[in-house]
């Protein structure tokens, strides 16, 4: 049988720093008025990074990625699948995988995106973990990366200071031993109209509107229930208990949805991986730039078994449980 395993974790963040206090400085010169207390206490964000306009998701997601085969200690000749997730691509096309891959130096392998928001990445490491298992693949970068500060309305004070830019790599290779052990992947698109950029380009200009625009209570809603709901799926498909899990990593919109979460499935707080306090929501990249965090700091070691959790747009949700 074969299965695939993580080998090497990488993470890429822009030099700015924006904090909750610098931000309401710069929303007041527009006439918002917001503070450090209201976003610190609505969603647990104290700043987040934001990208130079020179720099797109595919240059952070090529960082994350070298960050990653470097970890694995090997060369990127030797992957075979590069699929990032991202709902800020540099272009309508090429993909961003095909500009990474391009940056790696590579070529001949398969590359795309996945469009899932901020369920993207596990959406994208589910799809690379069945490609690897039927043989189609042997080593796979999947990679989440953003510049959400790009499609962000800095006139609408409700949903610009809850994101940020950042990209999250993971190098999966084939192996004997499990690795990836259970996915679930979900969607409804029922509700697509409460979180949604509704535009694009056509005709030599946009169409729609481009900018984000969100239900925040209905998202809220509906994150705390489907990321129940998918991590006792997804737990259950591998024939293990919630006891099994030495770590929860959900998607990192907001503390608020964090805590819930993780008292809902009854896993102690320090058993949940917290970066949105310094990265704020960057989307598809949120997860595996906190799965990174957690590996560097010696929090998550070989062998743990680790549940991430995404949540996003579309409405799409979904779950995979490694073992590391
Ligand atoms: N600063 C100060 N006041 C603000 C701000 C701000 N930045 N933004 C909104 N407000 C005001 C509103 O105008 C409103 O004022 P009003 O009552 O006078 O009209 C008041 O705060 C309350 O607004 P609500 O939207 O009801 O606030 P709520 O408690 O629901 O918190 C939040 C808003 C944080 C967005 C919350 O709904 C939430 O966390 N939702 C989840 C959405 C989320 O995390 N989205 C991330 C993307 S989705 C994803 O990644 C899955």
């Amino acid at each position: 049988n074969i299965h695939s395993r993580i080998i090497g974790t990488g993470s890429a963040l822009p030099e700015r720093v924006v904090t909750n206090e610098q931000l309401s400085r710069e929303l007041a010169e527009r006439g918002l008025e917001t503070s450090d207390e209201w976003i610190v206490g609505r969603t647990g964000i104290r700043q987040r990074h934001i990208a130079s306009p020179e720099t797109s998701s595919s240059m952070l997601a090529t960082q994350a990625a070298r960050e990653a085969l470097s970890a694995a200690g090997v060369s990127a000749e030797s992957v075979d699948l590069i699929i990032v997730a991202t709902s800020t691509p540099d272009y309508v096309f090429p993909s961003a995988a095909c500009l990474v891959q391009k940056s790696l130096g590579i070529s001949g392998g398969a590359a795309f995106d996945v469009q899932a928001v901020c369920s993207g990445f596990v959406y994208g490491l589910a799809t690379a973990d069945a490609m690897i298992r039927t043989g189609m693949a042997k080593r796979a970068l999947v990679i989440g990366a953003e510049v959400f500060s790009r499609i962000l309305d800095w006139n609408d004070r409700g949903t610009c200071v809850l994101f940020g830019d950042g990209a999250g790599a993971v190098l999966l290779s084939a192996d004997s031993r499990p690795g990836i052990l259970a996915s679930k992947l979900h969607a409804d698109g029922r509700y697509e109209n409460i979180l949604r950029t509704a535009g694009n380009v056509s005709g030599g200009g946009i169409t729609g509107h481009p900018f984000l625009t969100m239900d925040g209570p209905a998202v809220f809603k509906l994150a705390v229930s489907v990321l129940d709901s998918v991590a006792r799926e997804t737990v259950a498909a591998a024939g293990l208990t919630l006891d099994d899990v030495d770590w929860l990593i959900p998607h990192q919109a907001n503390l608020r949805i964090l805590q819930a979460t993780g008292r809902k499935l009854g896993l102690p707080a320090e058993r949940v991986i917290v970066t949105v306090d310094r990265h704020a929501n960057t989307s598809a990249a949120s997860i595996p730039l906190a799965l990174d965090v957690a590996v560097r700091d010696g929090r998550i070691k070989a062998g743990d078994r680790v549940l991430m959790e995404g949540v996003g747009g579309g409405f799409t949700w979904g779950a995979v449980f490694v073992q590391m």
